[in-house]
Protein backbone atom coordinates (compact mmCIF):
# COMPACT_ATOMS: atom_id res chain seq x y z
CA UNK A 1 0.00 0.00 0.00
CA UNK A 2 1.27 3.64 -0.75
CA UNK A 3 0.18 6.49 0.38
CA UNK A 4 0.18 8.59 -2.78
CA UNK A 5 -1.98 6.29 -4.05
CA UNK A 6 -4.30 6.36 -1.16
CA UNK A 7 -4.25 10.58 -1.83
CA UNK A 8 -4.75 10.41 -5.31
CA UNK A 9 -7.45 7.74 -4.90
CA UNK A 10 -9.59 10.11 -2.37
CA UNK A 11 -8.30 13.19 -5.13
CA UNK A 12 -10.57 11.19 -7.42
CA UNK A 13 -13.58 10.68 -4.97
CA UNK A 14 -13.07 7.29 -4.92
CA UNK A 15 -14.26 5.24 -1.48
CA UNK A 16 -11.37 4.23 0.86
CA UNK A 17 -11.13 0.80 2.16
CA UNK A 18 -10.79 0.39 5.93
CA UNK A 19 -7.48 -0.84 4.94
CA UNK A 20 -6.27 2.14 3.13
CA UNK A 21 -7.63 4.55 6.43
CA UNK A 22 -5.72 2.44 8.85
CA UNK A 23 -2.78 2.57 6.94
CA UNK A 24 -2.80 6.09 6.56
CA UNK A 25 -3.83 6.90 9.83
CA UNK A 26 -1.46 4.65 11.65
CA UNK A 27 1.12 5.67 9.23
CA UNK A 28 0.56 9.55 10.05
CA UNK A 29 0.60 8.26 13.82
CA UNK A 30 3.89 6.40 13.64
CA UNK A 31 5.82 8.97 12.40
CA UNK A 32 6.10 7.08 8.85
CA UNK A 33 3.65 9.30 6.73
CA UNK A 34 5.04 13.20 6.73
CA UNK A 35 2.52 15.94 8.07
CA UNK A 36 2.61 17.01 4.05
CA UNK A 37 1.27 13.95 2.94
CA UNK A 38 -1.33 13.54 5.65
CA UNK A 39 -3.02 16.94 5.10
CA UNK A 40 -3.14 16.45 1.63
CA UNK A 41 -5.02 13.14 2.31
CA UNK A 42 -7.28 15.44 4.70
CA UNK A 43 -8.02 18.37 2.16
CA UNK A 44 -8.84 15.56 -0.45
CA UNK A 45 -11.66 14.33 1.88
CA UNK A 46 -12.55 17.95 2.76
CA UNK A 47 -13.36 18.42 -0.96
CA UNK A 48 -14.69 14.55 -2.03
CA UNK A 49 -16.34 13.63 1.86
CA UNK A 50 -16.44 10.33 2.77
CA UNK A 51 -19.08 7.53 2.94
CA UNK A 52 -20.89 6.13 5.98
CA UNK A 53 -18.68 3.13 5.75
CA UNK A 54 -15.67 5.33 5.30
CA UNK A 55 -16.47 7.51 8.21
CA UNK A 56 -17.18 4.55 10.50
CA UNK A 57 -13.81 2.80 9.38
CA UNK A 58 -12.26 6.29 10.03
CA UNK A 59 -13.68 6.27 13.01
CA UNK A 60 -12.15 3.01 14.59
CA UNK A 61 -9.36 3.25 13.55
CA UNK A 62 -8.68 6.61 16.10
CA UNK A 63 -11.28 4.84 18.84
CA UNK A 64 -8.52 1.35 18.54
CA UNK A 65 -5.12 4.01 18.50
CA UNK A 66 -6.16 4.40 22.46
CA UNK A 67 -7.71 2.43 25.41
CA UNK A 68 -11.37 1.68 25.45
CA UNK A 69 -13.39 1.57 29.01
CA UNK A 70 -15.30 -1.73 29.73
CA UNK A 71 -18.74 -0.58 31.09
CA UNK A 72 -20.31 -4.00 31.15
CA UNK A 73 -19.43 -3.97 34.87
CA UNK A 74 -21.60 -0.83 36.17
CA UNK A 75 -24.62 -2.88 37.14
CA UNK A 76 -27.12 -0.68 34.71
CA UNK A 77 -27.39 0.84 31.25
CA UNK A 78 -24.60 2.91 30.75
CA UNK A 79 -25.50 6.61 28.79
CA UNK A 80 -23.31 9.92 28.37
CA UNK A 81 -24.32 13.15 26.47
CA UNK A 82 -22.13 14.99 23.87
CA UNK A 83 -22.79 18.80 23.09
CA UNK A 84 -20.96 20.43 20.22
CA UNK A 85 -20.37 23.15 22.46
CA UNK A 86 -21.80 26.56 23.47
CA UNK A 87 -21.35 29.44 25.54
CA UNK A 88 -23.35 29.45 29.68
CA UNK A 89 -23.25 25.16 28.52
CA UNK A 90 -23.18 23.67 32.06
CA UNK A 91 -26.03 21.33 31.34
CA UNK A 92 -23.03 17.99 32.04
CA UNK A 93 -23.29 19.36 35.75
CA UNK A 94 -26.78 18.94 36.27
CA UNK A 95 -27.71 15.98 33.74
CA UNK A 96 -25.35 13.47 35.13
CA UNK A 97 -26.85 13.60 38.81
CA UNK A 98 -30.20 13.52 37.53
CA UNK A 99 -29.59 10.68 35.26
CA UNK A 100 -27.48 8.88 37.48
CA UNK A 101 -31.00 9.25 40.49
CA UNK A 102 -32.86 7.94 37.69
CA UNK A 103 -30.87 4.59 37.58
CA UNK A 104 -28.64 5.52 34.68
CA UNK A 105 -24.80 5.05 34.72
CA UNK A 106 -23.08 7.69 33.09
CA UNK A 107 -19.25 7.08 32.79
CA UNK A 108 -18.30 11.35 31.80
CA UNK A 109 -15.13 11.98 29.75
CA UNK A 110 -15.00 15.82 29.87
CA UNK A 111 -12.91 18.39 28.22
CA UNK A 112 -11.86 21.87 28.48
CA UNK A 113 -12.93 25.13 27.00
CA UNK A 114 -10.82 26.33 23.75
CA UNK A 115 -12.40 29.98 22.38
CA UNK A 116 -15.51 30.92 22.73
CA UNK A 117 -16.81 27.66 24.47
CA UNK A 118 -16.51 26.60 28.10
CA UNK A 119 -15.45 23.46 28.96
CA UNK A 120 -17.11 21.21 31.84
CA UNK A 121 -13.24 20.19 33.24
CA UNK A 122 -13.25 23.70 33.77
CA UNK A 123 -16.21 24.33 35.44
CA UNK A 124 -15.22 21.32 38.06
CA UNK A 125 -12.14 22.63 38.80
CA UNK A 126 -13.80 25.56 40.52
CA UNK A 127 -14.80 23.29 43.24
CA UNK A 128 -12.05 23.52 46.28
CA UNK A 129 -10.53 20.02 46.16
CA UNK A 130 -12.26 18.26 43.12
CA UNK A 131 -9.90 16.09 41.29
CA UNK A 132 -10.19 15.48 37.35
CA UNK A 133 -7.45 12.81 37.25
CA UNK A 134 -8.46 8.82 38.05
CA UNK A 135 -6.89 5.31 36.83
CA UNK A 136 -9.66 4.19 35.02
CA UNK A 137 -10.61 1.11 37.68
CA UNK A 138 -11.32 3.25 40.50
CA UNK A 139 -13.49 5.87 37.68
CA UNK A 140 -15.83 2.59 37.15
CA UNK A 141 -16.29 1.76 40.36
CA UNK A 142 -17.29 5.47 41.63
CA UNK A 143 -19.75 5.89 39.09
CA UNK A 144 -20.92 2.10 39.43
CA UNK A 145 -21.63 2.96 43.30
CA UNK A 146 -23.13 6.68 42.61
CA UNK A 147 -24.20 6.45 39.34
CA UNK A 148 -22.39 8.95 37.70
CA UNK A 149 -18.43 10.41 37.66
CA UNK A 150 -16.95 13.06 35.59
CA UNK A 151 -13.03 13.21 34.99
CA UNK A 152 -10.85 14.42 32.56
CA UNK A 153 -10.40 12.67 29.15
CA UNK A 154 -6.33 10.74 29.78
CA UNK A 155 -4.22 11.26 26.52
CA UNK A 156 -4.75 7.51 26.18
CA UNK A 157 -8.41 8.15 24.62
CA UNK A 158 -8.41 8.10 20.67
CA UNK A 159 -4.86 9.55 20.80
CA UNK A 160 -5.02 9.43 16.85
CA UNK A 161 -7.71 11.94 17.01
CA UNK A 162 -5.25 14.73 19.23
CA UNK A 163 -2.99 14.40 16.24
CA UNK A 164 -4.93 14.67 13.55
CA UNK A 165 -7.23 17.67 15.24
CA UNK A 166 -4.07 19.42 15.68
CA UNK A 167 -2.81 19.07 12.22
CA UNK A 168 -6.79 20.02 11.30
CA UNK A 169 -6.45 23.04 12.53
CA UNK A 170 -3.53 24.64 10.89
CA UNK A 171 -4.63 23.30 7.49
CA UNK A 172 -8.37 24.32 7.48
CA UNK A 173 -9.51 20.83 7.47
CA UNK A 174 -11.57 21.65 10.63
CA UNK A 175 -14.95 21.99 9.43
CA UNK A 176 -15.77 18.81 7.61
CA UNK A 177 -18.55 16.59 8.32
CA UNK A 178 -17.32 12.91 8.49
CA UNK A 179 -13.68 14.74 10.03
CA UNK A 180 -15.81 15.60 13.26
CA UNK A 181 -17.65 12.86 12.97
CA UNK A 182 -14.92 10.27 13.41
CA UNK A 183 -13.17 13.13 16.39
CA UNK A 184 -16.40 13.09 18.45
CA UNK A 185 -17.37 9.78 18.09
CA UNK A 186 -13.96 7.66 18.87
CA UNK A 187 -13.50 9.78 22.09
CA UNK A 188 -16.99 9.03 22.97
CA UNK A 189 -17.54 5.29 22.11
CA UNK A 190 -14.03 5.23 24.20
CA UNK A 191 -15.57 5.81 26.94
CA UNK A 192 -18.03 2.74 26.88
CA UNK A 193 -21.43 4.23 26.78
CA UNK A 194 -24.59 1.85 25.27
CA UNK A 195 -26.53 5.13 24.87
CA UNK A 196 -25.65 8.86 23.27
CA UNK A 197 -27.45 11.63 23.46
CA UNK A 198 -25.89 14.51 21.22
CA UNK A 199 -26.77 18.01 22.11
CA UNK A 200 -26.16 19.78 18.90
CA UNK A 201 -26.09 23.48 18.93
CA UNK A 202 -26.46 25.94 16.34
CA UNK A 203 -26.24 29.72 16.05
CA UNK A 204 -24.26 32.30 16.46
CA UNK A 205 -22.49 30.53 19.55
CA UNK A 206 -22.18 27.54 18.11
CA UNK A 207 -19.67 25.34 15.79
CA UNK A 208 -22.22 24.86 13.69
CA UNK A 209 -23.94 28.30 12.60
CA UNK A 210 -27.09 26.86 11.12
CA UNK A 211 -29.56 23.95 11.04
CA UNK A 212 -28.77 22.29 7.39
CA UNK A 213 -24.95 21.79 8.53
CA UNK A 214 -26.13 20.40 11.86
CA UNK A 215 -28.57 17.86 10.49
CA UNK A 216 -25.70 16.46 8.55
CA UNK A 217 -23.43 16.06 10.89
CA UNK A 218 -26.19 15.04 12.97
CA UNK A 219 -27.33 12.06 10.96
CA UNK A 220 -23.24 11.18 10.40
CA UNK A 221 -23.27 10.71 14.04
CA UNK A 222 -25.95 8.65 14.29
CA UNK A 223 -25.04 6.63 11.79
CA UNK A 224 -21.73 5.77 13.40
CA UNK A 225 -22.82 5.68 16.81
CA UNK A 226 -25.31 2.58 15.23
CA UNK A 227 -22.34 1.30 13.40
CA UNK A 228 -20.76 0.67 16.54
CA UNK A 229 -24.48 -0.76 18.30
CA UNK A 230 -25.24 2.15 20.09
CA UNK A 231 -28.36 3.61 21.00
CA UNK A 232 -28.14 7.64 19.57
CA UNK A 233 -30.59 10.31 19.62
CA UNK A 234 -29.85 13.91 18.80
CA UNK A 235 -31.49 17.20 19.81
CA UNK A 236 -31.40 20.24 18.10
CA UNK A 237 -30.80 23.06 20.10
CA UNK A 238 -30.18 26.93 19.91
CA UNK A 239 -27.36 28.70 20.31
CA UNK A 240 -27.94 32.39 19.67
CA UNK A 241 -27.62 33.02 23.33
CA UNK A 242 -26.18 32.02 26.52
CA UNK A 243 -27.40 29.44 28.11
CA UNK A 244 -28.62 30.25 31.13
CA UNK A 245 -27.47 33.56 33.04
CA UNK A 246 -24.23 32.62 33.73
CA UNK A 247 -20.84 32.66 31.48
CA UNK A 248 -17.65 31.75 33.40
CA UNK A 249 -16.58 28.93 35.75
CA UNK A 250 -16.95 29.19 39.36
CA UNK A 251 -20.14 31.00 38.50
CA UNK A 252 -21.68 28.48 36.38
CA UNK A 253 -21.09 25.86 38.24
CA UNK A 254 -23.14 27.57 40.87
CA UNK A 255 -25.45 28.80 38.64
CA UNK A 256 -26.00 24.32 37.72
CA UNK A 257 -26.27 23.62 41.54
CA UNK A 258 -28.20 25.93 42.81
CA UNK A 259 -30.69 24.47 40.01
CA UNK A 260 -30.79 21.10 41.08
CA UNK A 261 -31.40 22.06 44.25
CA UNK A 262 -35.02 20.69 45.50
CA UNK A 263 -38.00 22.54 44.32
CA UNK A 264 -35.83 25.15 42.48
CA UNK A 265 -36.49 23.79 39.06
CA UNK A 266 -39.15 26.28 38.09
CA UNK A 267 -37.25 29.18 39.65
CA UNK A 268 -33.90 28.62 37.85
CA UNK A 269 -33.43 30.19 34.67
CA UNK A 270 -35.80 27.92 32.33
CA UNK A 271 -33.64 27.28 29.37
CA UNK A 272 -30.84 25.72 31.13
CA UNK A 273 -33.80 23.63 32.87
CA UNK A 274 -35.82 22.93 29.75
CA UNK A 275 -32.86 21.89 27.52
CA UNK A 276 -31.63 19.48 30.60
CA UNK A 277 -34.52 17.92 31.28
CA UNK A 278 -35.34 16.86 27.75
CA UNK A 279 -31.64 15.76 27.52
CA UNK A 280 -32.22 13.69 30.67
CA UNK A 281 -35.75 12.28 29.33
CA UNK A 282 -33.89 11.39 25.57
CA UNK A 283 -30.69 9.31 28.04
CA UNK A 284 -33.71 7.90 29.95
CA UNK A 285 -36.24 6.63 27.27
CA UNK A 286 -33.29 5.72 24.61
CA UNK A 287 -31.58 3.34 27.33
CA UNK A 288 -35.11 1.95 27.89
CA UNK A 289 -35.52 2.46 31.54
CA UNK A 290 -39.39 4.79 30.05
CA UNK A 291 -41.38 3.83 26.89
CA UNK A 292 -41.97 7.20 25.66
CA UNK A 293 -40.93 11.22 26.33
CA UNK A 294 -43.69 11.93 28.77
CA UNK A 295 -42.76 9.27 30.94
CA UNK A 296 -39.42 9.78 31.00
CA UNK A 297 -39.61 13.57 31.70
CA UNK A 298 -42.23 13.26 34.67
CA UNK A 299 -39.25 10.74 36.00
CA UNK A 300 -36.61 13.34 35.37
CA UNK A 301 -39.05 15.99 37.06
CA UNK A 302 -39.35 14.09 40.20
CA UNK A 303 -36.00 12.84 41.09
CA UNK A 304 -35.36 16.55 40.99
CA UNK A 305 -37.97 17.78 42.65
CA UNK A 306 -38.06 15.48 45.44
CA UNK A 307 -33.87 16.03 45.90
CA UNK A 308 -32.40 12.66 44.76
CA UNK A 309 -30.81 14.65 41.97
CA UNK A 310 -29.16 17.10 44.53
CA UNK A 311 -27.91 14.08 46.79
CA UNK A 312 -26.51 12.18 43.55
CA UNK A 313 -24.59 15.70 42.79
CA UNK A 314 -23.66 16.24 46.16
CA UNK A 315 -22.17 12.39 46.64
CA UNK A 316 -20.45 12.26 43.73
CA UNK A 317 -19.01 15.68 44.37
CA UNK A 318 -17.30 14.82 47.56
CA UNK A 319 -16.38 11.03 45.90
CA UNK A 320 -13.89 13.18 43.71
CA UNK A 321 -12.43 15.28 46.79
CA UNK A 322 -14.59 19.01 46.04
CA UNK A 323 -15.72 20.36 49.22
CA UNK A 324 -19.40 22.03 48.38
CA UNK A 325 -20.96 24.03 51.09
CA UNK A 326 -24.27 23.37 50.73
CA UNK A 327 -25.85 25.12 53.30
CA UNK A 328 -24.31 28.68 51.05
CA UNK A 329 -25.94 30.06 48.09
CA UNK A 330 -22.27 29.82 46.37
CA UNK A 331 -21.55 26.37 47.57
CA UNK A 332 -18.32 28.00 49.15
CA UNK A 333 -16.71 28.94 45.64
CA UNK A 334 -14.60 31.57 44.87
CA UNK A 335 -16.25 33.92 42.42
CA UNK A 336 -14.52 37.46 42.06
CA UNK A 337 -16.33 40.87 43.00
CA UNK A 338 -18.81 42.57 40.56
CA UNK A 339 -16.42 45.08 38.60
CA UNK A 340 -18.87 47.07 36.42
CA UNK A 341 -22.62 46.66 35.51
CA UNK A 342 -23.32 46.89 32.05
CA UNK A 343 -26.75 48.23 31.14
CA UNK A 344 -29.13 49.13 28.41
CA UNK A 345 -27.94 52.58 26.32
CA UNK A 346 -31.42 53.01 24.71
CA UNK A 347 -35.06 51.44 24.82
CA UNK A 348 -36.10 49.05 22.32
CA UNK A 349 -36.49 45.19 21.95
CA UNK A 350 -32.89 42.93 22.48
CA UNK A 351 -33.02 41.88 18.31
CA UNK A 352 -29.79 39.56 18.09
CA UNK A 353 -26.77 38.60 20.22
CA UNK A 354 -23.66 38.03 18.55
CA UNK A 355 -23.31 34.96 21.25
CA UNK A 356 -19.86 34.01 20.05
CA UNK A 357 -18.74 37.38 21.21
CA UNK A 358 -20.55 37.03 25.04
CA UNK A 359 -17.89 33.77 24.73
CA UNK A 360 -14.81 35.64 24.30
CA UNK A 361 -15.99 38.69 26.35
CA UNK A 362 -14.73 35.78 28.82
CA UNK A 363 -11.26 36.02 27.79
CA UNK A 364 -10.93 39.29 28.38
CA UNK A 365 -11.75 38.63 31.90
CA UNK A 366 -9.02 35.79 31.78
CA UNK A 367 -12.03 33.16 31.78
CA UNK A 368 -11.33 31.72 28.95
CA UNK A 369 -8.14 30.41 26.55
CA UNK A 370 -6.65 31.78 23.44
CA UNK A 371 -4.44 28.96 23.31
CA UNK A 372 -4.37 25.39 25.03
CA UNK A 373 -1.69 26.40 27.65
CA UNK A 374 -3.34 29.68 28.80
CA UNK A 375 -3.90 29.52 32.72
CA UNK A 376 -7.60 30.59 33.54
CA UNK A 377 -9.25 32.77 36.34
CA UNK A 378 -11.77 30.47 37.19
CA UNK A 379 -13.26 33.34 39.34
CA UNK A 380 -14.37 35.40 36.47
CA UNK A 381 -17.66 35.44 34.86
CA UNK A 382 -20.56 37.15 33.13
CA UNK A 383 -24.38 37.26 34.21
CA UNK A 384 -26.40 37.92 31.48
CA UNK A 385 -29.57 39.50 32.32
CA UNK A 386 -31.79 39.38 29.30
CA UNK A 387 -32.55 36.85 26.39
CA UNK A 388 -33.72 37.82 22.72
CA UNK A 389 -37.21 39.05 22.73
CA UNK A 390 -37.14 41.22 26.00
CA UNK A 391 -38.09 45.01 25.83
CA UNK A 392 -35.50 47.14 27.46
CA UNK A 393 -35.58 50.70 28.63
CA UNK A 394 -32.25 52.70 28.80
CA UNK A 395 -30.91 51.58 31.99
CA UNK A 396 -31.85 48.24 32.57
CA UNK A 397 -29.12 45.79 33.24
CA UNK A 398 -27.93 44.13 30.40
CA UNK A 399 -23.97 42.46 32.18
CA UNK A 400 -23.47 41.80 35.49
CA UNK A 401 -19.26 41.57 35.06
CA UNK A 402 -17.19 40.13 38.00
CA UNK A 403 -13.50 40.22 37.82
CA UNK A 404 -10.25 41.23 39.88
CA UNK A 405 -9.39 43.79 37.19
CA UNK A 406 -11.70 47.16 36.11
CA UNK A 407 -9.66 47.60 32.99
CA UNK A 408 -10.90 44.16 31.59
CA UNK A 409 -14.22 44.79 32.77
CA UNK A 410 -14.42 47.79 30.68
CA UNK A 411 -13.31 45.36 27.76
CA UNK A 412 -15.71 42.75 28.18
CA UNK A 413 -18.19 45.44 28.69
CA UNK A 414 -17.39 46.74 24.98
CA UNK A 415 -16.91 43.81 23.54
CA UNK A 416 -20.66 42.58 24.70
CA UNK A 417 -22.48 45.99 24.00
CA UNK A 418 -21.40 45.79 19.78
CA UNK A 419 -22.63 42.12 20.26
CA UNK A 420 -25.74 42.98 20.64
CA UNK A 421 -28.62 44.37 17.97
CA UNK A 422 -31.74 46.41 19.03
CA UNK A 423 -34.81 47.05 17.46
CA UNK A 424 -37.78 49.59 17.71
CA UNK A 425 -40.41 46.74 16.93
CA UNK A 426 -41.54 44.00 19.03
CA UNK A 427 -39.43 40.63 18.16
CA UNK A 428 -40.42 37.24 19.29
CA UNK A 429 -38.69 35.05 21.57
CA UNK A 430 -36.12 32.29 19.98
CA UNK A 431 -37.28 28.89 20.01
CA UNK A 432 -34.57 26.76 22.36
CA UNK A 433 -35.25 23.05 20.83
CA UNK A 434 -35.52 22.84 17.68
CA UNK A 435 -35.25 19.49 16.09
CA UNK A 436 -34.45 16.13 16.96
CA UNK A 437 -33.42 12.84 15.42
CA UNK A 438 -33.22 9.71 17.04
N1 LIG B 1 -15.22 18.55 18.48
C1 LIG B 1 -14.37 17.51 18.35
O1 LIG B 1 -14.14 16.78 19.30
N2 LIG B 1 -13.81 17.30 17.15
C2 LIG B 1 -14.06 18.07 16.07
O2 LIG B 1 -13.52 17.80 15.02
C3 LIG B 1 -14.93 19.15 16.23
C4 LIG B 1 -15.52 19.37 17.45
Amino acid sequence: MNILEIIEAKKQGRQLSTEQIEFAVNGFTGDEIPVYQMSALLMAIWFQGMTAEETAALTGVMLRSGEELDTSGLGGPSADKHSTGGVGDKVSLLLAPLAAACGLKVPMLSGRGLGHTGGTLDKLEAIPGYTIHMDNERFLQLTSDLGCAIIGQSGNIAPADGRIYALRDVSATVDCVPLITASIMSKKLAAGPETIVIDLKTGSGAFMRDLDQARALAEALVAVGKAYGRRMSVIFSDMDQPLGKAVGHANETIEAFDALRPCQREQAPQDLVVLTEELVADMVRVAGLQPDRESALAQVRQVWDAGQAFDAMLAWVAAQGGRLDPARADFGLDVAPVALELTAPQEGWLAGINCRQVGLSLADLGGARRQVEDPLDLTAGITFHPAIGDKLTKGDPIATIMCRDKSRAQAAADRILAALTFSREPVSPRDLILDRLA
